[in-house]
């Protein structure tokens, strides 16, 4: 058995500002720790091994700043950074706190609101070109309803587009190496939330101009919330070419957010998404080479010095899940499971090449003459393959 794994900044971990400043408040209490200094941040992130942090505006510069102590922030944040080596891979954009976005940013009723929404946004744009990150995060967690009475779904929907339009314009007419990750999330704040899946946000994005530089952030939680299987969603995410940045994080079940460690939520899921990152798609295919960002909440029963202990953990649990994963796929044993099931034969095309209509319907062979009760009988083999993976996740093999 291998020992307690060491993260280094080769493995590309970044946690945003917001998960280890989280101070607990929640709807039924204050918060139980007061927020770190953002640069102290930088370098206990650093510390402990990981390699990138990202922000909201409002995370690093709060609401309201005056020129002169945002500049003081920036220069000590970045006096943290040059020190550290720690990079700002990602920025956001806080368009859901203050209570001017109750409504939204993008598709609030009030188009003063979107323009200023708009404008919030631009902004910050400047300061993640300005930081050198490669990736622009949108959460529209206000873009959404609580009662459909409230809003024109339609119109929302084209406010959101032209939004999300003119965001990537700008990004291109400035020249900046940007792309903007669309972050579904089903409900909460929102009673339902526009783009509330991974599948809703990739049919949104055909529908851009600019969708070119528009890809998807997809959270672990945030998929599960809707009962869906997040390996699925980042899968066909990168099918589509559109897995530009992953929020990891823990979640039982169909409940509030939870925003738990990474792997504290369903395991055997983090078992399958890890195996998707690390070892790819069985038979080839496009890789996920971004950062892998931690978007989860120390718990609201842990002190100051132990939120270092729950960042440390979401790394542990990665790089725990990425060695059982490597050593399930490397194994012979697994290999010759997967060729049982079947798993290579999915890679060929199901007609040949330049077979036409009428070639592939007169054949007997594909229709006639198929005996369909032994190939309902066929064996799959899938239970075993998933038993091998089991067996390597709790250390067994
Ligand atoms: C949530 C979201 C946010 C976003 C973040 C990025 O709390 O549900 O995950 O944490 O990831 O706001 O904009
Ligand atoms: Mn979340
Ligand atoms: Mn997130």
């Amino acid at each position: 058995m291998p020992g307690i794994p060491t993260p280094t900044p080769a493995d590309h971990f970044s946690f945003g500002l917001w998960t280890i400043n989280w101070g607990g408040q929640d709807q039924f209490g204050a918060a139980t720790r007061p927020p770190f200094n953002a640069a102290y941040c930088v370098r206990k992130l650093a510390e402990l091994g990981a390699w990138g942090i990202t922000f909201h505006d409002d995370d690093l510069i709060p609401f309201g700043s005056t020129p002169a102590e945002r500049d003081a922030i920036l220069k000590e944040f970045k006096a943290a950074l040059d020190e550290t080596g720690i990079v700002v891979e990602m920025v956001t954009t806080n368009t859901f706190s203050h209570p001017i976005f109750k409504d939204g940013g993008f598709t609030a009723n009030d188009r003063q609101v979107r323009r200023y929404g708009l404008a919030k946004v631009l902004h910050n744009v400047d300061l993640a070109a300005e930081l050198g990150a490669e990736t622009f995060v949108m959460w529209g967690g206000r873009e959404g309803a609580e009662y459909d009475t409230s809003k024109d779904y339609f119109a929302a929907l084209e406010r959101y587009r032209e939004g999300l339009d003119t965001v990537a314009a700008y990004i291109k007419e400035k020249g900046y190496g940007l792309k903007i990750g669309l972050e579904p999330k089903p409900n909460e704040p929102r009673g339902d939330i526009l783009l509330p899946t991974v599948g809703h946000a990739l049919a949104f994005i055909a529908q851009l101009e600019h969708g070119d530089i528009v890809g998807l952030n997809p959270e672990v939680g945030h998929e599960q919330m809707a009962c869906l299987n997040y390996t699925v969603g980042i899968a066909q995410a990168l099918w589509a070419g559109k897995l530009f940045h992953i929020d990891l994080n823990g979640q039982k079940s169909i409940k509030y957010d939870q925003d738990l460690v990474f792997g504290h939520g369903d395991l055997l899921s983090a078992f399958g998404t890890v195996d998707l990152l690390e070892n790819g798609f069985p038979n080839g295919g496009p890789r996920y080479t971004g950062p892998k960002h931690f978007d989860y909440k120390p718990s609201r029963t842990e002190s100051p010095e132990d939120v270092w202990v729950t960042a440390a953990a979401n790394m542990e649990m990665y790089l725990l899940l990425r060695e059982r994963a490597i050593a399930f796929r490397a194994d012979p044993l697994v290999q010759e499971a997967m060729a049982e099931a079947k798993i290579p034969d999915l890679a060929v095309p199901t007609l040949a090449p330049g077979e036409t209509f009428a070639s592939f319907l007169s054949d007997p062979a594909n229709y006639e003459d198929v005996d369909v009760d032994a190939l309902g009988a066929r064996r799959a083999g899938f239970v075993r393959l998933n038993q091998l993976a089991i067996d390597y996740l709790l250390g067994a093999r």
